[in-house]
C-alpha cells in the first residue's frame, strides 16, 4: 500500500517536470503578440489569410498529382486512385503493395463525400451511406470561422494561465507524454436541424443531419494539466482560445473542464485531422461542437465567463415567445434519426427493408430508440446495436415489411436520463416559433425527424403536422 501510494508520488513529481513553466508576464506578452483585430469579430483580416490557403492549396494539389500512380488520377473519386479494371481479376497478377506511397485509400467504386454549404464555411457528413456508428475522419463533418489553419505542430504551444498557481507552456510532444484516454464520442454543431422547425427544407438526411459525426478521439484529460498548473481559489470559468484566423474563443466553465473534457490529439488512431483542429484541439464531451475550440492554443483561467462574440452575437438561442436569448447553452439534448431509407432515397418495390439509424445524447447513454410507421401515432422499440456508449451515436434497427403503401416514418429516441426526443410542435410551444425576418437561427433543434414514402417508394423529407 505505502509502496503504491508512493509510485502515485512519483509519478505525480515526474509529471509535473513536463512543460515549461512561464510567468503571467510572459503569458501576458506571448498574448499580446496573438492578439489581432479579428479577435473583436472583423472578418476582412480572415479573408485576406483565407484568399492565401487558397492559393497555397492550389500548388500543393497540383504537387500531389504527379505522385499518384500514373493510369488513374482525374477520374477517381476524392480519397481514391483509380486503377485498371481487370475482366477477370483471379487471372492477373493483382497490385504490388505500395504504389500507393504506404497510406491506403479507399476503393475507387466509393465516391461519398461531405456537402458543402456554398459558402464553404461548413460541410456535412453523409449519413445516408455511412455504417455502424464511427465516422470516417474524411468524412467527420466541419464548421469553421476562418478557414482551416496550417499549423507546424514542431512550432505549436498550448498556454495555460490566469486563475493559475504556475502557468505553463506545452508543445505537442510534451502533451503526448501524460496519461492518455482515447474515447469514442459524437459531436454535434448546435445549428445541426435548425432549418427544419417550420417546415421540412432539406432534401437529404446528409443535409438535415449532416452536422453530426463520431470518432474515437486521443488525448490527456484537461484536469490533468490544470492539477499541473494548480488553481486560484477564484477559478469559475477558462477561455479556449484557437490559433486559426477567426481566434476562436469561448468561455467554459471550469467544472466541465475538471470532469471529462479532453485536449485531443488524435481520431480513429492516427493524428486528428488539420480540419479537427491539427495538431490539438479541446474536446468538450455531449456539448455543442463550436465550444471545443480546435487548433487550441491558449486556456485562460478566470473568475468569469469572458462573454466572446461566439457567446454574445452567435451561439445564443433566441426565445422568440419572450424576445429573450438564452446564453451558454451546452448541452445536445437526445436526438435520432433514420438514415435508411431517408430523404432522395427510392425503395425499389414492397417487401423486407431493414429501417436503420443514428441516436445519440449529450447527457448520457441511449435507453431506448421507437420506430414510428404512420407518423407519430403508433410507436414499436427498435434493437440498439452493440457497444451502447455515453455520449456517442448509437446504431438502431428496425425490422420492416413495405406492403407498397404510403407511410411516414419516424425515429424517438429517449436516453437514461429519461428525456425523450420533442415534436416539432412541442420545441415551438416552448421556444416560440423560429421568425427568419429576426435572422434568429434555431439552435438545439432536435426535433423528431419524418420521411415521407409514397407509394412509387420514393422517399421524402416532410412535416406530417403541417
Ligand atoms: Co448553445
Amino acid at each position: 500500500m505505502s509502496n503504491e501510494g508512493g509510485r502515485a508520488r512519483a509519478i505525480e513529481q515526474a509529471l509535473s517536470r513536463i512543460g515549461q513553466p512561464i510567468s503571467e508576464e510572459e503569458a501576458r506578452r506571448l498574448e499580446a503578440r496573438e492578439q489581432c483585430e479579428c479577435r473583436r469579430g472583423m472578418f476582412a483580416l480572415a479573408a485576406t489569410r483565407r484568399q492565401m490557403f487558397g492559393g497555397a492549396g492550389l500548388v500543393a494539389a497540383v504537387g500531389m498529382t504527379a505522385m499518384l500512380p500514373n493510369a488513374v488520377q482525374a477520374k477517381a473519386p476524392p480519397g481514391a486512385v483509380e486503377y485498371d479494371v481487370p475482366d477477370d481479376p483471379t487471372k492477373e497478377q493483382g497490385r504490388l503493395m505500395g504504389v500507393d506511397g504506404g497510406y491506403g485509400s479507399r476503393s475507387q467504386f466509393e465516391s461519398e463525400v461531405r456537402w458543402y454549404v456554398p459558402t464553404k464555411t461548413a460541410s456535412f457528413t453523409p449519413m445516408q451511406s455511412g455504417y455502424g456508428i464511427v465516422t470516417p475522419s474524411g468524412l467527420h463533418y466541419e464548421r469553421h470561422h476562418a478557414g482551416i489553419p496550417n499549423i507546424d505542430p514542431a512550432k505549436h504551444r498550448l498556454i495555460i494561465h490566469g486563475l493559475v498557481e504556475r502557468a505553463m507552456k506545452y508543445s505537442l510532444a510534451d502533451l503526448k507524454r501524460f496519461p492518455t484516454v482515447s474515447r469514442t464520442y459524437f459531436m454535434e454543431c448546435s445549428g445541426t436541424t435548425g432549418r427544419e422547425l417550420m417546415k421540412a427544407t432539406e432534401p437529404t438526411v446528409q443535409r438535415t443531419h449532416g452536422l453530426v459525426s463520431t470518432s474515437e478521439w486521443t488525448g490527456v484529460p484537461l484536469s490533468t494539466l490544470l492539477k499541473q498548473t494548480g488553481l486560484k481559489p477564484d477559478a469559475a470559468w477558462v477561455l479556449a482560445e484557437g490559433a486559426d484566423a477567426a481566434v476562436m474563443t469561448r468561455s467554459v466553465p471550469l467544472d466541465k473542464c475538471l470532469s471529462d473534457a479532453l485536449v485531443v490529439f488524435a481520431q480513429n488512431g492516427e493524428a486528428i485531422r488539420p480540419e479537427q483542429g491539427y495538431p490539438m484541439r479541446l474536446f468538450l464531451p455531449g456539448w455543442e461542437g463550436n465550444i471545443s475550440i480546435k487548433w487550441l492554443r491558449r486556456l485562460e483561467v478566470s473568475d468569469k465567463p469572458f462573454f466572446t462574440r461566439e457567446e454574445t452575437s452567435k451561439y445564443t438561442d433566441l426565445i422568440t415567445k419572450t424576445g429573450k436569448a438564452r446564453m451558454f447553452t451546452f448541452t445536445m439534448e437526445a436526438k435520432s434519426v433514420i438514415t435508411f431509407p431517408s430523404g432522395e432515397m427510392k425503395l425499389p418495390g414492397a417487401g423486407f427493408y431493414e429501417i436503420t439509424g443514428l441516436a445519440w445524447s449529450g447527457r448520457g447513454k441511449i435507453a431506448r430508440v421507437e420506430v414510428s410507421l404512420d407518423g407519430g401515432k403508433t410507436w414499436s422499440l427498435a434493437t440498439l446495436q452493440d457497444p451502447v456508449l455515453p455520449i456517442c451515436q448509437t446504431r438502431f434497427r428496425f425490422p420492416w415489411i413495405w406492403e407498397g403503401q404510403p407511410a411516414v416514418i419516424q425515429s424517438r429516441a429517449t436516453d437514461d436520463t429519461g428525456y425523450s426526443q420533442p415534436t416539432h410542435q412541442q420545441l415551438i410551444a416552448e421556444r416560440g416559433p423560429l421568425e427568419p425576418a429576426a435572422g434568429a437561427q434555431f439552435y438545439h433543434m432536435n426535433a423528431i425527424q419524418s420521411w415521407g414514402i409514397a407509394a412509387d417508394g420514393s422517399v421524402k423529407n416532410v412535416h406530417p403536422f403541417g
